[in-house]
């Protein structure tokens, strides 16, 4: 039975003041799991508290990595004891970034286990482009019963040419890579900062990887990694879901401790949509509504498009914008859970296809809505933080596997919110 918990929101008071970013969660879980390349100890700093991390440290302990939280947000991960090739289906389908352990597996075990992540939400979440890339390096792969099995007497670089830039396939791939025999080069490889800071941990590690950011990543393998330190750097998609709640709430927030270079899309649209967008120094940015909110069309593409993990965040605040506004979900066939919510409260949405039209609407209003994916359950906070009386959000489980304390952040910023 999952959580019970739900969130109680009274809306109509403007934010005000700062809220300072954890650790970036799809950074730290491929950075995790590429711990497990070096049998030598990895001290990873700013790892944020979320209920994806612990899935993932959960997932690497079975495997026989010993981990240990450590003071402020450090993790100290150990791989000397990595013996255990199979990744149970009981873990991975909780949550689908455990797939990122097949490369490390194959790389120093040349074998691997793992169940095939189900889809969720948002899609099927196919892993075709991450098979294709593995049976390229010279893995054997069957999948039976539900698992994926894959063998490999020592894996050999090869070229690799993805049909969509998919950043779990560009991270996974990388990583099997750097331990190969020979040159990788993948084609079509994801560029999102996420990607490059893989890649720079690896080269940290004493990989050989170049072309980051680039559509072409070519990775030369060697004999074998070492243990590092490393800092994982602060969330996009946490900043960019609290920029949207001070534009959404008609307040002014001081976002701390922020990378504006990643978030220029999400910047330039809501400079579009008339909210006004300051940046302090290189680390931090002011996000200021006194006026209406104008309409403005969304197409989420790959990075650095504009981000499908800020699709649901836009759509709460198109809402109440004054005109008719048309997002393009180009990244996910399916991400559009969060309309059929957002229309309880009030909101003028059609859904057709991959493309939703949304009519904004003077005010929101307060009714009790259920949270169906991390993002979807952010934009109905976001929603609710506008809205007319208190709205009740439930299944806020999925919140909480990419949001440190929002509650309390919230809060802080002068939000009537509580969790029960
Ligand atoms: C990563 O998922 C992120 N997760 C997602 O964030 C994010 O939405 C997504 O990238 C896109 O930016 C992590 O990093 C842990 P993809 P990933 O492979 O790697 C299709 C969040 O909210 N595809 O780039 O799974 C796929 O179905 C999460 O933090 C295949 O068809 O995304 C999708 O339509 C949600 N075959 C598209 O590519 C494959 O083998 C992009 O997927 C792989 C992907």
């Amino acid at each position: 039975m999952q959580n019970p918990e739900r969130f109680l929101i009274t809306g109509g008071i403007p934010l005000h003041g700062t809220v300072v970013i954890d650790g970036a969660k799809n950074s730290a879980l491929s950075i995790m799991a590429a711990c497990l390349l070096t049998s030598e100890k990895c001290i990873l700093e700013n790892v944020p508290q979320l209920k994806d991390v612990y899935s993932m440290i959960e997932v690497i302990k079975t495997l026989g990595v010993k981990v240990e939280w450590k003071e402020n947000n450090t993790l100290y991960i150990d791989s000397d004891d990595f013996n255990n090739f199979e990744a149970p289906y009981e873990l991975v389908k909780t949550m689908r970034a455990s797939f990122l352990v097949m490369g490390p597996l194959l790389a120093r075990l040349n074998k691997a286990k793992i169940s095939l992540p189900g889809g969720c939400a948002i899609g099927a979440r196919p892993v075709d482009f991450h098979l294709k890339g593995f049976r390229a390096l010279g893995a054997d792969i069957i999948t039976e019963k539900g698992y994926i099995q894959a063998e490999v007497k020592r894996l050999k670089g090869n070229d690799i040419y993805f049909d969509f830039p998919s950043l779990g396939a560009t991270e996974n791939i990388m990583m099997a890579a750097s331990l190969a025999e020979g040159i990788t080069m993948i084609e079509n490889a994801a560029k999102d900062p996420e990607v490059i800071e893989l890649g720079n941990f690896l080269n940290k590690m004493g990989a050989k990887v170049n072309g980051l950011g680039s559509d072409i990543i070519t990775i030369e393998g060697v004999k074998r990694l070492k243990g590092v330190k490393y800092r994982i750097i602060p969330d996009r998609i946490e900043a960019g879901t609290y920029m949207v709640a001070a534009a959404i709430t008609g307040g002014t927030v001081e976002i701390d401790n922020v990378n504006p270079s990643y978030l220029k899309s999400c910047i330039v649209k809501l400079e579009e949509a008339g909210i006004k967008v300051e940046i302090k120094e290189d680390d931090n940015i002011i996000i200021s509504n006194t006026d209406a909110i104008k309409s403005v069309d969304i197409k989420t593409m790959p990075f650095p498009g504009f981000p499908t993990d800020l699709q649901a965040q836009f759509m709460a605040l198109m809402t109440i914008a004054n005109g008719t506004s048309i997002i393009t979900e180009n990244v996910f066939e399916s991400r559009f859970a969060h309309a059929g919510d957002l229309r309880r409260m009030g909101a003028d949405i059609k859904v057709e296809g991959r493309n939703c039209i949304i009519k904004g609407v003077k005010k929101l209003s307060a009714a009790p809505v259920m949270a169906s994916d991390l993002r979807g359950g952010a934009a109905l906070i976001l929603a609710s933080l506008a809205a007319e009386g208190t709205t009740e959000i439930s299944r806020i489980y999925h919140i909480d596997r990419g949001y440190v304390r929002i509650e309390d952040k919230l809060s802080n910023l002068g939000a009537k919110i509580k969790r029960e």
